[in-house]
Order: structure tokens, then sequence, then C-alpha cells
């Protein structure tokens, strides 16, 4: 056949890294030999190897009536889940928010849902959007699915700090270039990184977004948040950050993409939200109305009993509190491999990137061959061009060890 039986837009489209693929894989080998150590997997795991739930989802999600679980969910969200998710991610800072913007939430399958969305709503074909250098690679493919380019910024300076300099350089370049900015931060616990930005960080960020936007041009941030209940603070501090946010500029649009999978550990039910805030009511109107409609056109709706368990547990302060203490507990386990792999690694000599929270830490290394040559020592991580990702969140305190200590021999 001469012609192809595909689209010739789809033509090119191959998974070349799908973390989800390689973390399978090392389940498998796994599975053969208990002896591998699958450091790949992006969701919380005890100490037995078994994935962490949370008892206050669970007991709500076995107590749904028929129409909690099975009706379809409505696209604008309940109200529950739609004004929780808002008190969720702003915590304290809900009412200095609620009344210096205006807010939207629009249900998605998963922060995914939300990023796709947005990357297809907010940017033109042939476009670009910018994110650091180190970043989850699954942007790549969100991206070329919405014919559109990703253009990077180093994330750190020399002190392995936030590289402003490089960000403004790379932001003003990219928006006069095309006429828009469309910029992806993964804040608190970047994934691949475990970095943090600081509210300093973001206030300077925001002033750059905001000299930018003042040459109208289109401003899109698009802050994924998908960690943000597992950076190594407290529930209202992690939330701190929001504070810098009101200085954005009227004409900017933010859309925060709150992942249900990571705050639940509903990896599997596909929910989360596309949360649009800006001073402008008009830019609010037309995310409502694109975002509506592409919730419609691509998945119609989300998972019912996934937005009834969240739904119960924003609306009921108790349970709520219990599940803020639950959520502690996850990042105690955390916090204890983290220590840990820090303590070995400084002994051997093993330099890791600044960690802040999350499932994730991360260590630079020019050796290219890197994947092959850990697997051949039964290590499984994810790389990227120029460092590993190596998931906490999958590895126990006894696999940590032997883990820092054959990265150490191939890095
Ligand atoms: C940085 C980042 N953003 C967003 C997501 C989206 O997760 P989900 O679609 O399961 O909510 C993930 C999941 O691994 C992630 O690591």
């Amino acid at each position: 056949m001469s012609n192809h039986i595909v689209g010739t837009h789809a033509l090119h489209k191959v998974m070349e890294s799908n973390i989800l693929k390689i973390s399978q894989d090392a389940r498998a080998a796994k599975a053969i030999n208990p002896e591998v150590i699958d450091a790949t997997v992006g969701m919380l795991h005890r100490e037995d190897g078994k994935l962490f739930k949370y008892a206050t989802v669970e007991e709500q999600l076995f107590k749904l009536s028929d129409p909690e679980m099975y009706f379809y969910a409505p696209v604008n969200g309940s109200k529950e889940f739609s004004a929780g998710v808002i008190d969720w991610v702003f915590g304290s800072n809900r009412e200095t928010i609620t009344k210096t913007f205006h807010l939207s939430v629009i249900p998605t399958t998963g922060g995914s849902g939300a990023l796709s969305n947005s990357l297809y709503n907010f940017n033109d074909f042939g476009q670009s959007m910018l994110v650091p250098n180190y970043y989850w690679t699954p942007y790549e493919n969100i991206a070329e699915e919405a014919h559109i380019g990703v253009k990077t910024f180093r994330l750190y300076d020399e002190n392995y700090d936030f590289n402003i300099a490089d960000f403004t350089e790379k932001a003003n370049e990219l928006a006069f270039e095309q006429k828009r900015l469309f910029l992806i931060l993964n804040d608190p616990c970047n994934n691949p990184t475990g970095f943090c930005l600081t509210k300093e960080n973001w206030q300077a960020i925001i002033k750059v977004l905001n000299d930018i936007s003042r040459a109208d041009i289109p401003v899109i941030l698009l802050h994924d948040s998908a960690y943000i209940d597992y950076q190594m603070k407290e529930h209202n501090q992690s939330r701190d950050v929001y504070e810098a946010f009101l200085e954005l500029d009227e004409n900017i649009l933010t859309i925060i993409a709150f992942s249900g999978s990571k705050t639940f550990s509903m990896y599997g039910f596909r929910i989360g939200a596309q949360l649009g805030m800006s001073k402008s009511k008009a830019i609010i109107d037309e995310f409502n109305r694109v975002g509506d409609y592409s919730v419609r056109a691509r998945f119609s709706s989300v998972s019912r009993p996934a937005m009834s368990v969240i739904g119960k547990i924003f609306a009921n302060q108790e349970l709520k509190k219990t599940f803020i203490l639950e959520i502690e507990t996850a990042k105690d386990l955390l916090r204890k491999r983290i220590e840990l792999f820090h303590e070995i690694a400084q002994r051997e000599n093993l330099k890791m990137l600044p960690y802040g929270g999350g499932f994730f830490v991360g260590i630079e290394t020019d050796n290219q061959n890197i994947f092959k040559d850990l697997v051949q020592d039964g290590v499984f991580i994810i790389s990227m061009p120029g460092m590993i990702r190596i998931a906490l969140s999958s590895v126990k305190l006894t696999e940590i060890e032997r883990l820092v200590k054959i990265i150490k021999k191939h890095i």
C-alpha cells in the first residue's frame, strides 16, 4: 500500500521512553528474581512491598451508593469535589486567593488530562511550550499530541539554586518570537529531581511573566502540583508559594493541574482537575468554554467513584483532618528512605540533586549507557538526558544500601 494507514500527523509517533512500560519490565524482572530493585514506579509503596492505600479513601469507597459509584460524573464536578479542590489546593491562602481571582474547576482524567486539555487549548499548532531541562518526559508526548514542541531552560544555576537568569532569557526569547508563552512548572517536588521552588523563586518568576504579559503577549502558567502533598513540610506551609501568585497580572491565565492519583493514592481511578485562575473574568470564561468542550469531546466525563470519594473527604472536616494525618504517615515513610539514601550516598561520595520532597531523587550522570548498566546489575531506574531518576516511593529501606552502591559503581 503506497498510502499510509495512519494520518500524516501520526506518522512519527513512537513512544520512546515509556515510564509505565519500563515499570512493567521491572516488575516482571522482580517476579523472577526478588533481588531486583525496582526504582521506577511513581506510586507510593509500603515497606512490605504493597501499595500505600489511605484508610480514609478505602472506607468511603466501599460505602458508596449505586449512583455515587456507577452514574456518569457531572462534567463540571460535584459541588463537594469542585469547591473541595479549591480549598485543598490553596489551604490557608484560600480566602485571599478567592477574593483576588476568578476561579474555575474542571475535573479531568488525572493531572495528565489537565495537562493535555491545557496544552491543546492554549497554544497554536506548531508553537512550543517552555519547561525546565529536567522534566517529566510524558510532557513531550502530551505536547506532540497537541502538535506543539518543547523548549527548555536550565533548572539549576552553578549553586544548584533556581536558574532565574536562564529562565528569564529563554522565557523572553520564546515569548517574543512566537507571541505566546506557555510555561509548565512542576512544583513542589519536581519530578524527576525532587527540587522545590521557594516563595522568593516564585516571586521572581512571576515578575518575568508579568513583564511579558505587559507586552500584550498571552501568558499561560501551568502549575503542575502533582506532588504538593508530599513536600517535606506541613500541609499549609507547602501552600505558602500561593502568596506569590497574588502578584500575577490581570491578563495571565494560571492553570493548576491537580492529581487525585498522588494525593489520594487513587492512581488507577484517573481523577484530577484543571483549576483555572485569573484576575480577568473574560479569561476564566474562555477557560470554561474550551475546557468544558474538550472534556466532552475527549473523554466525556471522569471517574464517578473517585469524584464521590474525594468529594466526601473534602466536604467533611473530620474526614479531612484524619486524611491529612494519614498523609503525614506517608511522608514519614518517604522521609526515612530519603534520609537513609542521603546518608549512604554521602558515605559513598555520590552526589544527589537537592531534594525538598516527593517520590523521587535525582543524580546527574554523563554515562549514556547508565540504564543498561544498572539493569545488568538488577537495578531499574528511569534515565533521561544527563540524569537518572530513582523512585524511592517504591524502594524498601532494606534495599537502599545496595541500591546506592550499585548506582555509585556506574554513575
Ligand atoms: C509531574 C507529574 N505530573 C502529572 C502527573 C499526572 O499524574 P496523573 O495523571 O496520574 O494524575 C504525574 C504522574 O506521574 C507526574 O509525575
